[in-house]
């Protein structure tokens, strides 16, 4: 097919097919497409909606999320994960808000925190209508069953050469539709698992397809062994039924996150416990968890230590608090989960 005709095929496919309702489709501004572009960074449609909703809800400008604070916007991106796109959002607002124009070129839009090439691809196509490719995880998945390219595409070469097809298949005209389209087959139809090959309109091109390697493409990433680090989480209550938490420092997991401090042993919480002066009434060691980042494992321990001291020991203001379940606040997934759970048994 030349790239003319693949166009049209996909333009087809997408004026009967396409999904034309999702919420950062409607109202199209610059700031609502980026936005829902970092948000689907990473992160299924179905999760992102009432992310993206709710987030627009409470900042529904540029404007008003250049002048919140990092504290106010973090609870709207908690349970999202991969909080530095918060940051990194939160602060771009903050120096576009300055510069008065939002950027809408390619140099302009890779330079900012956050934003790669297929981010700014998609950008320019959706939010601008100008022609740039794309190459998110679902048009790499349609393109290397599309033209039967073998290798794990986070490799350079193989990146190299799905970025040259995609630059190739890009239209000048409807490059709005033809990114959302891409996106579309690859999310609906040309799925890892199941792909709907019947329904596509590629089929009859599709080199996987013609060879009978569908259910090999995109080839799987080379393995690796995940490290695992052990901590234990201090659940430290008071006669108040609140729990003492710790804000996580700007960079790293969970950053700027409120957490349970957190131990590499029972006697290191024992020994902060008794440096704070928090007698400890009552403790008990609740069963093991363990939630997955990119880079390693981390199981966690949670050690619920009750105090009848009293608790207004001094620390660095807004570096710490006493959390009841009215709080308002950016919490990790994790530790919400454990909160709430502590929270419905006590
Ligand atoms: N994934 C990334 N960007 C997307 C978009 N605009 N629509 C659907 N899925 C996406």
């Amino acid at each position: 097919m030349t790239p003319t005709h693949f166009q049209q095929q996909i333009l087809t496919w997408f004026d009967a097919q396409g999904r034309k309702d999702l919420p950062w489709q409607q109202d199209i501004t610059p700031y609502r497409v980026w936005l829902s572009e970092i948000m689907l960074q990473q992160t299924q449609v179905s999760t992102v909606i009432p992310y993206f909703n709710a987030f627009v809800d409470k900042f529904p400008s540029l404007d008003s999320l250049a002048n919140a604070t990092i504290d106010e916007v973090l609870p709207y991106w908690s349970g999202l994960g991969y909080y530095a796109r918060a940051r990194n959002l939160h602060k771009t607002a903050q120096f576009i808000y300055q510069q008065q124009r939002f950027p809408d070129t390619l140099a302009e839009l890779i330079a900012l925190a956050g934003i790669g090439q297929s981010t700014a691809g998609a950008i320019l196509s959706i939010a601008f209508n100008k022609s740039h490719p794309i190459l998110d995880g679902n048009v790499k998945r349609v393109l290397t069953r599309y033209k039967a390219i073998e290798g794990w595409t986070g490799d350079s070469q193989i990146n190299k050469k799905l970025w040259a097809i995609s630059t190739e298949l890009t239209p000048i005209e409807r490059c709005a539709d033809y990114t959302q389209a891409m996106m579309d087959l690859g999310a609906i139809l040309c799925t890892r698992s199941k792909p709907a090959c019947a329904d596509c309109p590629l089929t009859s091109h599709c080199l996987a397809r013609i060879n009978g390697t569908v259910a090999l493409l995109p080839t799987p990433k080379p393995k690796k062994i995940l490290p695992v680090k052990q901590v234990i989480f201090l659940l430290l209550s008071n006669d108040s039924q609140q729990i003492f938490l710790e804000k996580r420092p700007p960079t790293g997991i969970w950053g700027g996150l409120w957490s349970l401090p957190e131990f590499d042993s029972v006697e290191s919480a024992h020994d902060w416990c008794l440096s704070k002066n928090m007698a400890i009434a009552s403790q008990q060691l609740l069963p093991t968890s363990r939630h997955t980042f990119s880079h390693y494992h981390l199981d966690y321990t949670p050690l619920a230590i009750h105090t009848n001291s009293s608790t207004n020991f001094v620390m660095e203001a807004n570096q710490s608090l006493w959390y009841n379940a009215d709080h308002n606040v950016g919490l990790a997934t994790p530790i919400k989960h454990l909160l709430q759970q502590y929270n419905s048994e006590n």
